[in-house]
């Protein structure tokens, strides 16, 4: 295949370098159109632009593939764990147990909360989403550690961050919901692991002891490794831009739980949930609803279905929908929501009209139906979808800076009025 793309502009021909992946993808390289032919170029939500050459996560949208630093999503949720996961996206390579030891124990060291986090906290209503709290508590690391406000921090201060940032997160989710409920925050276990240290924080009350359950602990960290990274999703590029100013981690990925908690990115989960408890308390006949979702002007849409990227089936829907069922058959749950999914999955993989808009179950679909049968809270879904994410926008975040990557400033094409003279109030 030829390296190089002609672009012919009135007449002036310009020749574009291509460049190639690893795996095969080619991409025009355009980083200097504008100074060599005077025009740029505009792609709303940027669908076929490329922001950033990155190392992290491939994914190949017509096949179904998603793989980590190389390794397949099926791999790594059948055999791996969230702490290690999150190790080998940010260093690029699954590490040894000493690795993995050491990762685990710093991490430990820092699960704690400054107190005053309380008094932030204390300012929520309790009507406050889960998600404003979150991305407010985690901003505020920037206060407590303002060392960090400093772009050009050392490696070892840029590790403290990444380790403090894991480590907390997981108190700040928590803690964001107890606010919720009004009830007494939790402070982490460290003799648990990662996912069961949360799900203590979150779910433990002084009115009854509570001992995790390790099924439930277990599927939630499969869950995480699933929502882990996407490569250039909107919360992701959100971090990466903020953090191309030089940002500090923590103001960057606060960005980024923002850019996630729309209802068109991470809040899917959420609205999935909305849409199939309406269709149960309608009667729970999915073949109307299907129906409306197919006339357009209803104004129903189906949730969790279809993805931006993926064309065929999005494989974590695949491996959350199992993870789903094995799940409740463990807990003995019957849940009559999982059932109406499963209907408007079977119907939507059949029905011409699904099949040719490529609209088939996402990783929302299911995701919402599980964290319900753990016991999640609808309001914290996509704080979930956020806990999982961050290890994720972390090597993202740390990737851009290590490449120095340039302050991201988009162009546009202006379409308002051309220059008119000033016209004095009392002559309008
Ligand atoms: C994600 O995992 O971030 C979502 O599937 C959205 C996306 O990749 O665009």
């Amino acid at each position: 295949m030829s390296k190089t793309a002609e672009l012919i502009i009135d007449g002036k021909s310009y020749m574009l370098p291509i460049i190639e992946g690893t795996e095969g993808e080619k991409a025009i390289d355009i980083g200097n159109l504008l100074e060599t032919a005077g025009v740029t170029t505009l792609d709303f939500g940027y669908k076929n632009t490329g922001a950033t050459k990155s190392a992290i996560t491939f994914l190949d949208g017509d096949k179904g593939i998603l793989r980590y630093r190389g390794y397949s999503i099926e791999d790594l949720a059948a055999k791996s764990t969230f702490l290690e996961v999150s190790y080998l996206l940010i260093y690029g390579e699954l590490p040894t147990q000493e690795q993995l030891t050491k990762f685990s124990n710093d991490i430990k060291t820092h699960t704690l909360v400054h107190e005053d986090i309380k008094k932030i906290l204390d300012g929520f209503p309790s009507s406050a989403h889960p998600m404003g709290v979150l991305a407010s508590l985690f901003c505020s690391q920037t206060a407590f550690y303002p060392e960090s406000l400093d772009p050009n921090r050392s490696s070892e201060g840029v590790y403290l961050s990444i380790i403090r940032s894991l480590a907390k997160m997981p108190t700040f989710a928590a803690w964001s919901y107890k606010n919720v409920i009004g009830h007494p925050v939790n402070y982490p276990d460290n003799s648990l692991e990662y996912s069961s240290r949360f799900l203590k924080m979150l779910f433990a009350h002084p009115a009854a002891e509570y001992d995790v359950d390790p099924v439930i602990a277990d599927a939630l960290d499969k869950l995480l490794i699933l929502h882990a990274d996407h490569e250039q999703n909107c919360s992701t590029s959100t971090v990466r831009i903020v953090g191309s100013s030089k940002a500090s981690i923590y103001s960057s990925i606060s960005a980024g739980i923002n850019a996630l908690w729309g209802p068109l990115h991470g809040g899917a989960n959420q609205e999935v949930i909305v849409m199939l408890e309406n269709i149960k308390k309608d009667g729970g006949d999915t073949d109307k609803w299907i129906n409306k979702a197919k006339d357009k002007n209803s104004g129903f849409r189906l949730m969790g279905f279809g993805h931006r990227v993926y064309k065929n089936f999005d494989p974590r829907a695949k491996i959350i929908k199992k993870a789903a069922d094995d799940v409740m058959t463990k807990l003995g749950i019957n849940d009559p929501v999982l059932e109406i999914a499963q209907k408007l999955e079977e119907v939507a993989l059949r029905d011409p009209y699904f099949i040719e808009r490529k609209l088939y179950p996402n990783v929302d679909f299911y995701s919402g139906i599980i964290y319900r049968a753990l016991g999640i809270p609808v309001d914290m879904f996509t704080v979930m979808f956020a806990m999982g994410r961050l290890p994720g926008w972390i090597a993202q975040w740390k990737e851009l800076r290590e490449n120095k990557e340039p302050i991201g400033r988009p162009r546009q094409l202006y379409i308002g009025q051309t220059l008119r003279p000033y016209v004095e109030l009392k002559k309008r």
